[in-house]
């Protein structure tokens, strides 16, 4: 197999076989050929009748920027600073589960990618492998643990301070999951690797959950997984319990209404995800990217705003961070790099959008994130 090096003055190095799929579509139809049924459309599919996965890209379809040139982009600064540690990429590894259906080595293979392309890492609380064993992977890495809260609370307060220990920096708290969303193409297949231990990770080392499984409160580890994962019953008095309970930055993901915002800037709140989870949890929803706008104005720059659900290109990267996001995370795309070549094929899907952003920043006149934030963009009322 043929490779190549990406090289120009500000692009990184990195070496990519040939026949790696650059364009989001071509990644997907390569995991599709590599992974069971069952895999792929778990990573792929949507909610309901994917109306809200379709919103996502009609909202990056309909906005188009007006570069502006003769600008000096001759050195390009993508760095970003959150929580007061400083990134080279604007991007951040959105949770996403159960890694073990893509590649035996999981989030494993993921932290090593996102910690030699120095990009934070965020872990989801129904991972394939431990929190403690991630960390233990790459322990100077910046992490981010997601916490999906737990039916008994004392397993949430349990895996923030487990999480703490172990050296995350800042707890993600999914408020857009309190149930499991309609996922009309696992139901269809009846595909559920939560019944089938694939997120047992952060569960069966827990010291609340193993001392619930060994009083027989629980039949096995996967009824314990499966009574504990709904959480229909959260509300904002939580939030306050979640931010008294730790000293790291608690963020908020899966915002899309400015009132939310609000409220989650009146709780304390150290951070906000503006995310509808790629359309797999709730459809007939906003596209994430159409709400980031109104989001970026109430919260004003106070927390840092950060924003995913269909960025599969660096030119969708440069949309988002144009329209006032902090930083952007990348959930897909990374997935389908761990099926197709486990962590070279995450690291090629990171370079690939990093180096997209380079070039369109160095085309479109723009140097750095603060340039990047000032370009105007048109909002054009399409269908696609
Ligand atoms: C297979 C899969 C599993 C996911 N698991 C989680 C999860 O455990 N926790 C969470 O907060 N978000 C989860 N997400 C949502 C991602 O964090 C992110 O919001 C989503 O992937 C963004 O959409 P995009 O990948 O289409 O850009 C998951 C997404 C996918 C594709």
């Amino acid at each position: 197999m043929k490779t190549m090096t990406i090289q120009s003055k500000d692009k990184e190095p990195h070496e990519i076989k040939q026949d790696f799929p650059v364009n989001f579509d071509n990644l997907e139809a390569k995991a599709k050929e590599i992974l069971p049924l069952g895999n792929f459309e778990y990573i792929r599919g949507g909610a309901g009748q994917e109306q809200t996965m379709r919103n996502n890209r009609i909202a990056f379809e309909s906005y188009a920027f007006i570069p502006q040139l003769l600008n000096d982009t001759s050195s390009i600064d993508t760095s970003i600073s959150l929580f007061g540690i400083s990134f080279p990429k604007p991007f951040i590894f959105a949770p996403v589960g159960m890694n073990m259906l893509e590649h035996p080595d999981g989030e494993l293979a993921v932290i090593r990618a996102a910690s030699k392309l120095n990009i934070p890492y965020a872990l989801s609380t129904v991972s394939s492998y431990s929190l403690e064993e991630v960390a233990e992977v790459a322990p100077d890495h910046t992490k981010f643990f997601q916490l999906y809260w737990s039916k008994e609370e004392e397993i949430s307060f349990s895996m923030i301070s487990r999480a703490e220990a172990a050296g995350y920096r800042a707890i993600v708290l999914t408020i857009d999951t309190t149930v499991s969303g309609w996922r009309t193409g696992d139901l269809k297949i009846n595909f559920s690797p939560l019944s089938q231990g694939f997120a047992k990770g952060n569960y069966v080392n827990d010291p609340i959950f193993r001392k619930n499984l060994l009083n027989g409160s629980y039949e096995n580890y996967i009824d314990g997984i499966l009574k504990n994962i709904d959480h229909a019953h959260l509300t904002w008095a939580h939030i306050e319990k979640i931010k008294k309970h730790t000293k790291l930055p608690v963020l908020l993901k899966g915002i899309l209404h400015p009132n939310d915002a609000v409220k989650a800037l009146e709780s304390g709140i150290d951070g906000l995800i503006v995310s509808n989870h790629g359309g797999r949890q709730l459809d007939g929803v906003i596209g994430s990217l159409d709400a980031l706008p109104n989001i970026t104005k109430v919260v004003n720059g106070r927390v840092p705003v950060l924003f995913d659900s269909g960025v599969y290109s660096g030119v969708d990267a440069f949309k988002a961070l144009a329209l006032g996001a902090d930083a952007v995370c990348i959930g897909r795309p990374y997935v389908y790099g761990l099926a197709i070549a486990g962590e070279q094929g995450v690291q090629n899907v990171m370079m690939n959008l990093y180096n997209e952003l380079v070039t369109t920043m160095t085309l479109a006149g723009t140097s750095s994130m603060e340039e990047l934030k000032k370009v105007e963009l048109v909002k054009r009322n399409n269908q696609m």
